[in-house]
């Protein structure tokens, strides 16, 4: 059965057939449009070739979000949408959410948070499920609507910022590493007001009311935990506020939890192609185009230890914002300079960590953290910060990629011949793409990022 998602930002499809998920890839990947809102036609012809048995679930129910749309006074809910691809049926948008991250958990039972801006009208809910019969069963415990949420609330913060919402939420959460909570009543006031009408906070600091914006969220995130957790002691967290690293640390700490990588409207496609499958799924974060080549790793270690930066663009692609070793640009983290010369091909902010890639039995070493973290969906404290100076934040912390002795990516057999060389298990980790454009794709996409940053692409 396919899955997608398209209509709002990142369009997405996935296929799963007989409880393997054989292709999911966001649409931006082949359309070149960052968080492409409509289907790529490759990607959705892929799908098509990939599935079995004809079955199409779209992540959302069209007529419930119009009403939603019609009570917001948005003029959107006059035009019926144009779908790329002809469903078979429809699921609610926060149960796509809820499935995504379920049916792809360890769990055999568990309690689900979604939390995000908008669907239809659930903004935040709760979810219990578990399998009868093998078909995953699901049940609404609690849910907030529109215009109540916590993720409306978060980009309208972030644009106030002077960032693009629905899209730089990542570099508002970087910021507040630099802030102090000094205005968390200012921030909390906001949401609490009908909040899709943006931010008026007038001139604080922007890192303080970043940082601020991360208590609050923490907060608030702790109390539908609570409520959540009177289910389960399993937690399954999706939605794109899953995406705040920062903040999941805190609620790991205190939970047992799994968050699929790709938590987003993205991994809605995921969420409906599972439901329409109704069993457990096989996860892998490696779903999207395959380039198949020979790539020696020792090649690879040899051009970093001429203090070089280098592509790697080998296998699947990964399904998720993050670059998981497949499509990255690696570099030698051992010293902090390395973060300029990164950063003259990104051209990010400066103020931006990068993120270390571990072997994963040697993560305790250097991080304050448990025996993995494999999807960079947390942070954690780094114990030798002088060791690796290039890819750990402000505030000592980092985003942890540990990569298991089994992973299918070529990033295991990078690191474990740079550790061989250097007894550094660790490399500076960060996506493989042309500033402002999606992830490298295809081997073609490989070759124009080499013709234009003069940078070796494994
Ligand atoms: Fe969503």
């Amino acid at each position: 059965m396919i899955g997608f998602s398209e209509g709002f930002h990142d369009a997405a499809v996935a296929v799963v057939n007989d409880g393997k998920i054989c292709y999911a890839t966001h649409s931006e990947r082949y359309s070149k449009i960052k968080h492409d809102k409509h289907l790529d036609i490759t990607a959705a012809s892929t799908a098509q070739l990939l599935c079995h048995d004809g079955k199409i679930a779209f992540y959302e129910r069209p007529l419930l979000k119009r009403t939603r749309q019609f009570f917001a006074g948005q003029k959107a809910w006059r035009r019926p949408r144009h779908l790329s691809l002809k469903p078979t049926q429809y699921y609610s948008h926060h149960k796509s959410h809820a499935a995504a991250a379920f049916q792809t958990s360890p769990f055999d039972e568990a309690a689900i948070v979604v939390v995000d801006s908008i669907g239809e009208w659930d903004t935040t809910s709760i979810w219990t499920a578990e399998y009868k019969d093998g078909k995953a069963v699901y049940k609404k415990r609690w849910s907030q609507w529109y215009p109540q949420s916590i993720g409306l609330w978060y980009s309208a913060l972030t644009k106030w910022a002077g960032l693009r919402p629905l899209d730089e939420e990542y570099i508002f959460m970087g910021m507040a590493a630099y802030g102090k909570p000094v205005n968390m009543n200012v921030v909390e006031r906001q949401l609490h007001k009908y909040n899709h009408k943006g931010a008026r906070l007038g001139k604080y600091d922007k890192c303080d009311i970043a940082k601020s914006a991360e208590r609050i969220l923490q907060l608030e995130l702790n109390t539908i935990f609570a409520r959540a957790a009177q289910y389960s002691k399993h937690i399954c967290y999706g939605g794109g506020v899953a995406l705040n690293c920062v903040v999941n640390t805190g609620l790991r700490e205190m939970y047992d939890m799994w968050i699929m990588p790709c938590p987003g409207d993205a991994g809605g496609a995921l969420g409906a192609a599972c439901l329409a499958y109704g069993g457990k799924v096989a996860f892998t974060p490696y779903l999207g185009y395959n380039i198949q080549k020979f790539c020696d790793p020792r090649r690879v270690v040899d051009a970093i230890l001429e203090k070089k930066v280098v592509g790697v663009a080998n296998g699947r692609s990964e399904f998720g914002p993050r670059a998981l070793g497949n499509r990255s640009l690696l570099a030698d983290p051992r010293e902090a300079s390395t973060k300029d010369l990164v950063n003259e091909i990104k051209k990010r902010d400066k103020f931006r960590p990068f993120a270390p890639a571990i072997l994963e039995e040697h993560c305790q070493d250097y991080f304050d953290m448990p025996k993995q973290s494999r999807y960079m969906s947390y942070v954690y404290k780094c114990k030798q910060p002088r060791a690796i100076p290039a890819c750990i934040h402000v505030d000592n912390s980092a985003r942890v990629q540990t990569v298991p002795e089994d992973s299918e990516s070529i990033l295991r057999p990078i690191l474990e011949c740079w550790y061989e060389r250097t007894g550094c298990p660790v490399l500076l980790n960060t996506s493989l793409n042309i500033k402002g454009k999606p992830m490298v794709n295809t081997i073609g996409d490989a070759k124009l990022f080499e013709m234009k940053y003069d940078v070796t692409v494994f």
